[in-house]
């Protein structure tokens, strides 16, 4: 064996631990269509998309990828990347479509033949229950702000962990919860497309993070007994400017500090469910807007979690220390010229490093990439095939660091890549492509794309060729 071949070979040591887990996410709203098929109930999403100007070019997900209708071609495609996990979400209005009450029999009945299709497939299912298409139903009686709207969400969790728990591998509760709270709530620029004060904000938080320990205990009750429960919080790296300690250390502090009122933050979230308390300098901060919070909530919040899941895309801040001794993060520009996504998002891949072992340090999980990826002006090229060698590139530079992290001693437990699908992508409509499968939004053909072969080759040698 020649040493270039050695580096392609599957008996080579290993970039990530032998139990590393490959996989792809999607979302239901981005992929599914068939809005109104079957019985499935209008989420917030669909609502939000029939109102003029929130959405680019007036882009709706009826139809997104009719992946309701193409599952199997897809599960197909799924199989011949070699992927061993897919991260979809559940939607609830498809299977409950009152939010409460009675269920859809045809919207569980689709996601069992979906669950039963990977399986078949040798492919790991990995359920998210809440990637954004809230219930309008629910939404019309207060949504988060209800206080009944906790248990309304472990009602739902049980329905699905009855019906699906004795096959699915893996469980997310919430997707992003600063963004359906803090864009959809605070901003208004996602569903459903409020601009809450402060206090109602913290409100829907705190409601939020209930729903989040409810639907654990469900899932501990129901689901497999083996099933890794978790959620997929968007991690807001701040990233060092050098590796000096001081400013690794800066960028570490400013991670877990709370700089704005925006609820995009990583330490509102993150601190009640795996330490069960709210951030101090979080509740200073918000001391005269905060709902009333008691032990026993924060019991509720905090329940064991088998990984912390980050979605990681890019950094927040370039950051080195003050110097001062004051222990600041004295925000470093990017030079002109930096590179960056289609989306406009720059291109850190050591946020994948220092966003795994600062999350690792502070919550002691093995750390599971529940999406990373980019945007990129993908098209079908003369000679008929989709060459993006950016996101390769893109990949190998994240999926390096995010190895260098398990090589500096964090557990790293899987990595989901965002996403299989080129999709619905919220508020932008079909202008970004992430997906690894190009697809043609009139004719809905499918078309793999250089990355996904190259991704089959990563998952094949389990990194060994990065
Ligand atoms: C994340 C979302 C996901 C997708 C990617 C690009 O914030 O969770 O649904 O839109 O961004």
């Amino acid at each position: 064996m020649t040493t270039s071949n050695m580096s392609m070979s599957t008996d080579t040591p290993r970039a990530f631990p032998k139990n590393f887990l490959w996989g792809a996410a999607t979302a239901a709203y981005q992929i599914e269509g068939a809005a109104a098929g079957d019985g499935r109930g209008p989420s917030v999403w669909d609502d939000l998309c029939k109102q003029p100007g929130r959405i680019w070019e007036g882009h709706t997900g009826d139809v997104a990828c009719d992946h309701y209708h193409r599952w199997r071609e897809d599960v197909a495609l799924m199989r011949e990347i070699g992927l061993q996990a897919y991260r979809f979400s559940i939607s609830w209005p498809r299977v409950i479509p009152g939010g409460t009450g009675a269920s859809n029999e045809k919207g569980l009945a689709f996601y069992d033949r979906l669950i039963d299709a990977l399986l078949a497939a040798g492919i790991q299912p990995w359920v998210t229950l809440n990637h954004w298409d809230y219930p309008l139903a629910l939404h019309r009686r207060g949504g988060w702000l209800n206080p009944e709207s906790p248990h309304w969400f472990s009602e739902y969790t049980e329905l699905v962990a009855k019906r699906h728990g004795d096959r699915v591998a893996g469980w997310f509760t919430h997707n992003e919860p600063q963004c359906f709270i803090g864009v959809g709530l605070q901003e208004g620029r996602h569903a459903p497309g409020l601009r809450l004060g402060i206090s109602d904000v913290l409100a829907a938080a705190h409601h939020t993070l209930l729903a989040h320990g409810l639907s654990v205990q469900a899932l501990r009750a129901r689901a497999r007994r083996d099933a890794r429960i978790g959620w997929a919080p968007i991690a807001h790296v701040h990233v060092p400017a050098t590796d000096s300690a001081a400013d690794v250390a800066a960028a570490k502090r400013a991670c877990f500090t709370i700089e704005s009122d925006f609820m995009k933050n990583n330490t509102w979230w993150s601190d009640p469910v795996y330490l069960g308390r709210y951030p101090d300098d979080g509740l200073a901060r918000f001391a005269p807007h905060l709902p009333k919070i008691t032990d026993a909530d924060m019991r509720t919040i905090c329940q064991p979690l088998d990984f912390c899941g980050l979605n990681i895309y890019t950094a927040e801040r370039l950051v080195r220390d003050s110097g001062d001794g004051g222990g600041r993060a004295v925000t470093v520009p990017e030079p002109p010229g930096f590179p960056m996504t289609h989306m406009r998002g720059t291109v850190h891949p050591e946020s994948l490093y220092h966003g795994a072992r600062f999350f690792h340090e502070r919550y002691k999980l093995p750390v599971l990439i529940t999406e990373n990826g980019i945007s990129c002006a993908d098209w079908i090229a003369l000679d008929g095939r989709v060459h993006d060698p950016n996101r390769i590139d893109f990949l190998a530079r994240y999926l390096r660091e995010f190895s260098r992290a398990g090589r500096d001693g964090v557990p790293v437990a899987g990595y989901f890549h965002w996403s299989l699908l080129d999709n619905f992508e919220w508020a932008q409509g079909f202008q970004h492509r992430f997906g690894l499968v190009h697809v043609d939004m009139q004719t809905q053909k499918r078309t793999l794309k250089d990355s996904a072969r190259w991704y089959s080759e990563i998952i094949r040698t389990n990194g060994g060729g990065l």
